[in-house]
């Protein structure tokens, strides 16, 4: 398989959200970059705002003016996907579509040598059915970029089922010189961060719908006793009700309707009348100028039950993921603390908290709601035997 380093030849398929930030990345560390989309009126507009931002870090003194020269000439423009023949390591970013991405793989397998590596950047579809459309699937894997590709530090890096190792070994080599914190994670739905976090949504709304808390309590017990940056519902509105709803939706059909991922009314709801968030102006919180945030209810006792409701749910999600070998234990810490910027690994915590006290509020909630979704990990139940 290619080795990859400091001259190595990338091809970014998609110049999107990610596929932008992926090729700006990759050409800031000196690679050559080349760059396809199908769309070329995308194409130019990634440029446009490649010489913005970097003319706005350079302003910031961030970067300097050869650097950002640099980085811009790194990168050429291809008009058809034969351009990348070149390429050491094609990333894949166009859209979430098998079709369309099975359509790619296939051809990039005719186009590129042998020993390019191929990967893809999907969030949500697995690396063994888009590396199916190749006749030799062990040079294909996942590397999955968080939005922005250029601040976000964690990658994943998803060996597919027939992917050779040293594919993994390269690709997660050369990432990490991009400065990036690579941890490995099983080709399963969500991959690590997308499965682990459900619970901080998908058990604040329902906190939220039995009416045991409004929006702004919630957010406010989550940042003041739990020390995460944002409360579940202002991060939803910065992430997308759309993106968000789609993530849990995919999650929990990939994973054969697993109560524990199960979708919210409430949330569907405000997907479906376009309250979207920030970016729309409305979504769980109104963003309208002169709007003010609704005051929570400070009561100490009430954001005490909402933390440990939501943190046992994330805790569990992540003994699961340990005991299902999705990730190994420090890469679980390490995907969680700098993917989502928790203020501490889910495992760490569950040893502050008390394993048993993790357990023994799942089984409450078990016995209460009688719900599959409150079932404690098998890991957490034998850690505590230990
Ligand atoms: N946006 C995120 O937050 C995020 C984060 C991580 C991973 N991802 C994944 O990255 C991928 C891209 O997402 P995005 O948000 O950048 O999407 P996007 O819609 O911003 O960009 C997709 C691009 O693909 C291009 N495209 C479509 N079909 C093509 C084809 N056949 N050949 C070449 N280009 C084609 C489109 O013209 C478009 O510019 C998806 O697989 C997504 O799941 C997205």
């Amino acid at each position: 398989m290619k080795k990859l380093d400091k001259d190595s030849c990338i091809g970014v398929i998609g110049a999107g959200t990610m596929g932008s930030g992926i090729a700006q990345l990759a050409a800031s560390f000196g690679h050559k970059v080349i760059l396809f989309d199908a769309n070329a009126t995308v194409l130019k507009q990634a440029d446009e705002r490649l010489e913005k931002s970097l003319e706005v870090l350079v302003q910031k003194g961030k970067v300097t003016d050869a650097a950002a020269k640099s980085t811009i000439a790194n990168i050429h423009h291809a008009s058809s996907l034969d351009e990348l023949a070149k390429c050491d390591l094609v990333i894949e970013a166009v859209i979430e579509e098998i079709g369309v991405k099975q359509d790619i793989f296939k051809k990039l397998e005719q186009i590129t040598s042998g020993d390019c590596i191929l990967t893809t950047n999907t969030s949500s579809l697995s690396v063994a059915s888009i590396a199916a459309s190749c006749n030799k699937a062990d040079r294909v894997a996942g590397i999955h970029f968080f939005n922005p590709a250029t601040l976000m530090p964690l990658v994943e890096i998803v060996p597919g089922i027939a992917t050779d190792p040293a594919v993994i070994e390269e690709s997660r080599k050369l990432i990490d010189t991009w400065g990036k914190t690579t941890v490995i994670a099983k080709d399963t739905p969500g991959f690590i961060v997308n499965r682990v976090a459900r619970p901080y949504y998908g058990e604040a709304i329902r906190i939220y719908e039995e009416g045991i808390a409004d929006l702004a309590t919630i957010d406010w017990a989550m940042k003041e006793i739990g020390g995460f940056r944002m409360g579940p519902f202002e991060l939803m509105d910065f992430i997308g009700n759309d993106i968000n709803f789609k993530v849990t939706e995919t999650v929990w059909t990939q994973l054969f309707f697993d109560s524990r991922y199960k979708p919210s009314l409430t949330q569907k709801r405000l997907y479906e009348a376009g309250f979207w968030g920030r970016k729309k102006g409305r979504g769980y919180y109104t963003y309208a100028e002169g709007a003010t945030m609704p005051e929570p209810n400070k009561d100490r006792k009430l954001g005490e039950e909402i933390f440990v409701r939501i943190i046992a749910m994330l805790i569990n999600e992540a003994y699961d993921a340990l005991y299902l070998k999705i990730a190994s234990k420090e890469d679980l810490e390490l995907a969680m603390t700098k993917g989502v910027n928790y203020p501490k690994g889910l495992l760490k915590w569950s040893e502050e908290i008390g394993v048993e006290v993790v357990y023994n509020k799942l089984m409450e909630l078990h016995e209460m709601y009688l719900e599959d979704r409150y079932r404690p990990s098998v890991l957490l139940k034998k850690s505590i035997k230990a």
